[in-house]
């Protein structure tokens, strides 16, 4: 959370960081700030809210100078006001410093510098990082900051300059992602590869309780003891439009669009007729032979993919697989041992419970698997094995193409691992692949009709929208004294076996980006409680494609439609016994095999959930509250 950036070159320090603040917004988007340092010292704008409020301050007051740094927030302590807002400086300005994460101990050294005659302008954990180099600082930045990182604990990636040395910036790392940038006569500091992608491709992956140091011709890497660290230069294969909205409104409809060449290039590069490889899967299969049980560990959606992975590898590779999310793995105590493949899925390599799963796991002596988008990111450094999805940067806060791309992965996984364990012939494992072959372009047939602007499905959005105000108008307006009930206009999202992930995943997509309060459940539990919030009010997001639990899932609607409910159904193309039924609106997805259909009916539902957002007018890319990676507890 929150995205951090520096600059050090020939170039306007103040273009680059802003256009590398623009591609971090994804991590937060409280408040905004810069600083540049120049002959009149340390120049620092920052404004509350999002990026486009400095921007456009900027543009009125521009700041000129060639080394600086920048910074995005996702408020932890303070308001997301201005005095908290980032960069922070010490009590002389002399220093500049931006931070991503959470000082645990700050009080107490915020108490002590206080004591020492420090003066505070703001409420956050970060200005103590700032005052503490100040107090170490005794004409050597590298050295000020090491001795400062020393006495913090919590997670941080930190970016600092100072007046004194001004061809220089000092940054260090601890549980929080950091990359340099490898530039021509020029270096770049940054939380995320996309923030430097238009000027590099070459990065550094600075790994925990490591400082570097740069200037604009040299990067120099140390411990915390001073040691240097002789650091690999890594070659990012993402190409820098892959970052932008390409003609699009959004990015999440742009991501949503990229599905079909997403897995396609899964496919190109994991499989070869029958066979699948994972190149860069350190676990020998001897190891992937022995294993007893699997436990997938994610968050979000990544564990939405994890449990459809359930399905998958119980039903293809005959191996006990058990989700859990993140955060409640670390906190129990889970029963895995050596024999146990512990499987990590994350789009940015970064959640903070996520890789504390995989420390846990790795504790106990299971071999961890991370299932990873982002390249070089932690949790692909700290996995005994990784699987890239190769879904590219993913821009918008509702993940998409990597839920997809997590999926086909899984799949894949599945396969290889029936293959392995003799649990499927390779007939068989080859029918499967083709048949998995079948999706981009069935996605693509999806989008076709979906994904264009004169899609029904924009349609039935908008008539949500005016039924929902409706209703709330006609409420308020014959209950002034608040005795009646509010109508429930939600969404409930209802799918059985492997879709029931599906359901969960088209709730969490629609709650995320319009705020509108949806639930998903298996369809055999409606009777277990959510069948009571039935009326003519929510709308039933019913996914019924063709399958062995058809006919149940029938039998669901049948009940939903007997309350007088709305059900809108994904189904497969031709299903008459729905039309018989008097389902209000399906939406319709090509035939395929079962264990597939969650690719297929993913799209729909995002489509549904983008839709939803759009007629209410939110902010689809930066929903309220949230941040695409999830770097504190
Ligand atoms: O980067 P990760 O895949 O580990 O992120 C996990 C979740 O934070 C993420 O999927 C989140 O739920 C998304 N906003 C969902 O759209």
């Amino acid at each position: 959370m929150c995205g951090i950036i520096g600059y050090i070159g020939d170039r306007e320090a103040t273009e680059v960081i802003i256009d590398g603040l623009t591609r971090l917004e994804y991590r937060g988007y409280d408040s905004a700030g810069i600083a540049v340092l120049n002959d009149s010292g340390i120049e620092i704008r920052k404004r509350p809210g999002k990026l486009k409020i400095l921007k456009a301050d900027l543009k009125k007051m521009p700041l000129s100078g060639h080394i600086g740094l920048g910074h995005t927030r996702w408020a932890t302590h303070g308001l997301p006001n201005e005095p908290n807002a980032h960069p922070h400086t010490d009590c002389k300005k002399k220093l500049a410093l931006v931070h991503n994460g959470i000082i645990e101990n700050y009080q107490q050294l915020k108490d002590n510098l206080i004591k020492e005659g420090h003066r505070f302008k703001s409420y956050t954990d970060t200005e103590v990082i700032a005052h503490l180099v100040e107090k170490h600082y005794d004409g050597n930045l590298e050295e000020a900051v090491r001795r400062a990182v020393k006495e913090l604990r919590g997670a941080y990636a930190i970016v600092v300059l100072h007046k004194d040395e001004p061809d220089k910036m000092v940054a260090a790392r601890c549980e929080s992602p950091l990359i340099v940038g490898i530039g021509k006569s020029e270096n770049f500091l940054a939380s995320d590869i996309p923030a430097v992608l238009k000027y590099t491709n070459k990065v550094i992956f600075m790994d925990n309780l490591e400082i570097a140091s740069i200037t604009k011709d040299s990067v120099k890497i140390m411990d915390y003891n001073k040691r240097p660290v002789k650091k690999k230069i890594s070659e990012v294969k993402w190409d820098v439009t892959q970052a932008e909205k390409g003609g699009f409104k959004h990015f999440m409809l742009k991501e949503i669009h990229e599905q079909p060449k997403v897995i396609s290039g899964i496919l190109t590069a994991r499989t070869r007729g029958s066979n699948i490889r994972f190149e860069e899967l350190k676990i020998k299969d001897s190891a992937l032979k022995r294993i007893k049980k699997i436990a997938i560990v994610a968050c979000g959606t990544a564990y939405h993919a994890g449990l459809s992975g359930k399905y998958m590898t119980e039903w293809l590779a005959h191996v006990p697989v058990l989700v859990d999310t993140s955060s409640e793995f670390r906190y129990r105590s889970p029963i895995i041992d050596k024999n146990t493949l512990v499987i990590v899925i994350s789009q940015s390599g970064e959640t903070a419970d996520t890789l504390a799963a995989l420390r846990e796991a790795r504790k106990k002596g299971a071999k961890v698997l991370g299932i990873v988008n982002v390249l070089g990111s932690s949790i692909a450094r700290e996995a005994d094995g990784v699987i890239y999805t190769y879904a590219g940067p993913e821009i918008a806060v509702a993940s998409t193409k990597a839920y997809t791309a997590q999926l086909a992965t899984l799949y894949l996984f599945s396969l290889y691992l029936a293959g392995l364990r003799g649990q499927r012939p390779k007939a068989k494992i080859r029918a499967y692949l083709n048949e998995l072959r079948r999706v981009p372009e069935l996605i693509e047939k999806i989008l076709k009709r979906y994904g264009m602007e004169r899609s029904d499905m924009i349609q039935k959005a908008h008539e949500f929208n005016r039924e929902y105000h409706r209703r709330l108008k006609l409420y308020y307006k014959g209950d002034p004294e608040g005795k009646r009930r509010a109508p429930n206009c939600c969404f409930l999202f209802l799918g059985r076996n492997v879709n029931y992930p599906s359901a969960l995943e088209g709730a969490l997509k629609l709650k995320e980006i319009s705020y509108i309060s949806s639930e998903g459940y298996p369809a055999g539990e409606m009777k277990h409680g959510p069948i009571a919030l039935i009326d003519e009010n929510p709308w039933v997001v019913c996914i019924v494609p063709d399958s062995d639990l058809h006919e149940k899932m029938i039998s669901n609607i049948m009940e939903i439609l007997a309350r007088r409910g709305i059900v809108a159904a994904i189904a497969t193309e031709g299903d008459e016994k729905l039309r018989k039924i008097g389902v209000d609106y399906i939406m319709e997805i090509p035939y395929i095999e079962q264990t597939l259909t969650p690719f297929l009916v993913a799209i729909p539902l995002q489509l549904l959930a983008y839709y939803v957002a759009r007629e209410f007018g939110e902010e689809i890319d930066q929903p309220r509250n949230l941040a695409k990676s999830v770097t504190v507890e």
